[in-house]
């Protein structure tokens, strides 16, 4: 496709200049741009099999085709209190696991949040064009509201705007994410369209992309609420480094249902604890659940709860020996999130650049 390197003076909207002039003053080079992907994930507990189902998964493997950014959103974990050691430690055993998980450093840009100030200087911005009513509506700040109601601070309420800052810096083409996120990139699309309407085309609309298959893990001992890498207790949430022993007695204890049929049948209404393996067995094992149904049909759940802790085991066995592996080498690392910072930055910091110019602030 052949586009126009040319930023026409004075922050006017270089598709309303005429061809004639665009030709003249800018410069035309034929450029094949990669649609952009982008993501993050809060290095505020340990990832579980829902963030790998939920998000990590769908990122991996789409290097080639897309142009990716992932990173761990460590400012975001701060809007609820972390042990600074825990916090330091996880980032880090975040990134050995997205690495593990195959993203390939050489291909996709992997990044820490606080790396790249344009995040913070862009929401800042952003936090002026979000309403009061927009954030209040977040199901998310309710749910943390209630749960830290010692600690209902500033950024717990206006997260959203951050996220929204991390998404348009990178004028992402698509989100990969889990179901409970959508609604924060449903105001970063709002976000989009009001300042896009004030000052021309700023940011690119980012699409949400969400599985079809584990795109809500529950957890394995309360089905009726999501595996959370936040709950203190645990004893529900799979991790994605925990031990086969370990992911085969929680399985084991996974409540199922006290229906008298007893039968492995997707009906996530009447049979929630059975829905939730049958998606964990069908996003582990890449299975339909009719193919499910006739897989164990007339076998009870004595037989499908192991099946289960067996394919999630050997799905997570290579992740967790790869991270174990890449964690031992930290200069790796460091060169892995220095080199994705300034990746990161460059892109981050040429729409920053633009952003700062239409709302009026005086260059550098
Ligand atoms: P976070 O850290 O809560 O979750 C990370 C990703 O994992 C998905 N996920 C799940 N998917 C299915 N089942 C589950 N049980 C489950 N638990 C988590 C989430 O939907 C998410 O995709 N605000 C974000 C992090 C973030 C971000 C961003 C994401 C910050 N900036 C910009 C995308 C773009 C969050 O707290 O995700």
């Amino acid at each position: 496709m052949v586009y126009c390197l040319y930023m026409p003076p004075d922050g006017e909207d270089p598709h309303s200049v005429p061809a004639a002039r665009r030709e003249k003053e800018g410069t035309m080079e034929t450029l094949e741009r990669k649609k952009v992907m982008l993501s993050g994930i809060k290095p505020s507990g340990d990832l579980t099999l829902g963030s790998y189902l939920g998000a990590i998964k769908n990122w991996a493997a789409r290097a080639e085709q897309f142009d990716c950014y992932y990173f761990m959103a460590d400012a975001h974990a701060i809007t609820v209190r972390q042990k600074p050691a825990d916090l330091r430690r996880r980032t880090l055993e975040q990134l050995a696991q997205y690495i593990a998980c195959g993203l390939d450093p050489e291909q996709n840009t992997l990044l820490i949040q606080s790396h790249v100030p344009a995040h913070a200087e862009l929401g800042w911005v952003l936090n002026c064009y979000t309403m009061f009513g927009e954030l209040s509506r977040m199901t998310q700040f309710k749910d943390k509201s209630r749960k830290n109601a010692d600690n209902i601070n500033g950024g717990l309420f206006t997260y959203p705007c951050l996220m929204a800052a991390d998404i348009l810096l990178y004028q992402p083409d698509y989100v990969p994410v889990g179901e409970d996120q959508k609604q924060h990139v449903e105001l970063a699309r709002n976000i989009v369209q009001r300042f896009n309407g004030i000052y021309g085309q700023v940011f690119r609309m980012p699409e949400p992309y969400i599985p079809k298959v584990g795109a809500r893990v529950m957890d394995l001992l309360n089905p009726s609420s999501k595996m959370s890498k936040s709950d203190e207790a645990g004893a529900g949430v799979v991790y994605l480094m925990d031990r086969p022993e370990d992911i085969a007695r929680k399985f084991k204890r996974a409540v199922t249902d006290s229906d008298t049929e007893r039968c492995v049948r997707y009906d996530p209404e009447t049979k929630p604890g059975v829905a939730n393996l049958m998606s964990i067995y069908a996003a582990a094992t890449d299975r339909s659940f009719a193919q499910i149904e006739a897989e164990f049909e007339g076998q009870g759940y004595g037989v499908f709860k192991p099946a289960v802790a067996d394919a999630v085991i050997e799905l997570l066995r290579p992740i967790r020996e790869e991270a174990t592996r890449i964690l031992a080498d930290k200069a790796y690392l460091q060169s892995v999130y220095r080199a994705g910072a300034e990746k990161a930055a460059a892109i981050a910091n040429r729409t920053l650049r633009k952003v700062y110019k239409k709302v009026g602030f005086v260059e550098r």
